[in-house]
C-alpha cells in the first residue's frame, strides 16, 4: 500500500470511528450532518454542474445533509424541476431538513413499492443515482441491478463505500460496495466509463465507483 492509500484508509478510519455515536466527525450542510469526505462533496458539485441532472436518487438518507447538499447545488444551478428523492430504510423519529426540491421515502431500497414510487417519478428526466445504504455486497449488487437501468445516458452511477474493503469488520463497517461494483463492471462495464476521480481529489470514499453512463 502506498502513502496515499494509507492516508486514505486511515481518513475513513477516522471518519467512520465514531459511526451510530455522537458523529462529531461527520462533516455538516448547512448544519445537517453529511457523511461524505468534503473532497467528494466538491466531486460532486462538479459532476452536478457537468450533468445537471434533473433527478437524482440517493439511496440513503441518513442525517439528512446530502440530500440537502444536492437540492441546494441544484438551486445554484438552477435545475427547472430538479428534485432529489431521497430513501431510508430508518423510520424512526429523526428530524430531517425540508426543502422544495427534497422528497423523503421511508422504506429498504429493494422494496418493490418503494422501487415503483422512485419509477413512477421519472418521466424521461436526466437521471443521476447515488448508492449510498447498505454496503454490504449482498445489498449492493442487488441494488446496483435494480438502479441502474434508471441512470440517463450522460449521467452519473455513484458507488459509495468502495474505499471500505479491508477495514476490520464490527465497527460499522460492512464491505462489499467494491467487489459488488468490480462483478457489476464486468456485466455492464460497456455501458459505463468509469472515471478515476480519487487521482484528482486524492480522498474519495468511492475509488473506481463515479460510473459515467455512455
Ligand atoms: C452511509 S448512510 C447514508 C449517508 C448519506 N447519504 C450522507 O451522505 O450523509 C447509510 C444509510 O442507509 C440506510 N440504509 C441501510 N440499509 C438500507 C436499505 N436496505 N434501504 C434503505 N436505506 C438503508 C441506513 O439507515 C443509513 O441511514
Amino acid at each position: 500500500m502506498d502513502n496515499i492509500d494509507f492516508t486514505r484508509r486511515e481518513y475513513y478510519r477516522h471518519m467512520s470511528c465514531d459511526h451510530r455515536r455522537s458523529r462529531p466527525h461527520w462533516p455538516r450542510w448547512m448544519g445537517w450532518p453529511i457523511t461524505k469526505y468534503p473532497s467528494d462533496m466538491i466531486q460532486y458539485q462538479q459532476i452536478l454542474y457537468e450533468t445537471r441532472p434533473e433527478l437524482i436518487i440517493e439511496c440513503g438518507t441518513a442525517k439528512g445533509g446530502s440530500g440537502l447538499y444536492f437540492a441546494h447545488l441544484m438551486d445554484l444551478l438552477n435545475i427547472k424541476g430538479g428534485t432529489v428523492i431521497s430513501i431510508d430504510i430508518n423510520s424512526d423519529k429523526r428530524e430531517l431538513p425540508k426543502h422544495p426540491r427534497l422528497v423523503h421515502l421511508t422504506g429498504s431500497t429493494l422494496d418493490k413499492d418503494i422501487f415503483a414510487a422512485v419509477s413512477k417519478t421519472l418521466s424521461g428526466k436526466k437521471t443521476m443515482v447515488s448508492l449510498d445504504s447498505d454496503h454490504s455486497y449482498r445489498h449492493v449488487i442487488q441494488e446496483l441491478e435494480l438502479y441502474h437501468p434508471l441512470v440517463t445516458s450522460g449521467q452519473y452511477l455513484v458507488v459509495e463505500d468502495t474505499a471500505d474493503d479491508g477495514l476490520p469488520a464490527g465497527k460499522g463497517n460492512v464491505c462489499g460496495a467494491n467487489q459488488a461494483t468490480e462483478e457489476f463492471l464486468q456485466t455492464h462495464g460497456h455501458e459505463y466509463e468509469r472515471k478515476r476521480y480519487e487521482r484528482q481529489i486524492m480522498f474519495s470514499c468511492n475509488p473506481g465507483s463515479w460510473l459515467l453512463r455512455k
